[in-house]
């Protein structure tokens, strides 16, 4: 599992709706990165359409999508990619993802996914029950490729740099701290009394110091980073 984006892909995976592309452009600006938008690469790539590709059939549409997301993640140019929602039914995209990209999963909920594309002209967003259900197929595959997951352009940024906002990681620390070395926690030593315990269970035979500082901005100093060191 990728901890970071630092020389790698960022991919941002979700449902229809998630907002990929848009948060997707920001948070490359903000990073200075190349954007890609895998759908209009694919469009680009074959000169139709995503509509059109679809009317000659799913099947169709998915191989040209294998073939250009390969193609966009084999770039060693360190870009942030949107992918279609689709996109990580692919072994060989999920391959290539754990391989090569942090890929952030943006969370939607099925409703608010629907009210931004139900009724659209995508080719899946036509008809509220199959969205459901293709929603429900759907999560489980997300869940499997996401690295990390936010639903702001801020959360794709911070992940890109290995910092996680997520509700829940606290209790997750154990599996996202990379490796399975020995872990210190430094803390606030106010932070480190109300979550410090949580930490260390969560880290288990890990853990193996906490080092307090004092709260606020006086702990904010090169003297503080020297002590620690
Ligand atoms: C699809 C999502 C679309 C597009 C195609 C299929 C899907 O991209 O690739 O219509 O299977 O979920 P967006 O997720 O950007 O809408």
């Amino acid at each position: 599992m990728a901890a970071n984006a630092l020389g790698r892909h960022l991919a941002l995976a979700g449902f229809m709706g998630a907002r990929k592309t848009t948060l997707g452009r920001d948070a490359a600006r903000l990073l200075g990165r190349p954007f890609v938008d895998l759908d209009a690469a694919i469009q680009q790539h074959s000169g139709s359409t995503i509509a059109e590709l679809f009317e000659r059939g799913e099947g169709a549409f998915r191989e040209i999508e294998e073939r250009v997301a390969g193609e966009v993640l084999a770039s060693p140019v360190p870009a942030v990619i949107a992918l279609g929602g689709g996109a990580v039914l692919s072994e060989a995209t999920r391959a290539l993802l754990r391989e090569r990209a942090l890929t952030v999963l943006l969370d939607v909920d099925v409703d608010t996914a629907w009210g931004r594309v139900g009724g659209s002209r995508r080719p899946l967003a036509d008809d509220r029950e199959s969205f459901g259900r293709l929603y429900a197929e759907r999560k489980p595959v997300y869940e499997e490729v996401a690295d990390a997951r936010t639903t702001e352009t801020e959360g794709i940024v911070l992940a890109a740099g290995g910092v996680r906002v997520e509700t829940g990681s606290l209790q997750r620390l154990g599996e996202l701290v990379p490796g399975d070395g020995p872990v210190e926690v430094v803390s606030d030593a106010r932070v480190a009394g109300i979550h410090g315990m949580d930490a260390q269970l969560a880290l288990g035979a890990r853990a193996r110091a906490t080092h307090e500082l004092a709260p606020g901005e006086q702990a904010k100093t090169v003297e503080s980073i020297e002590a620690l060191w």
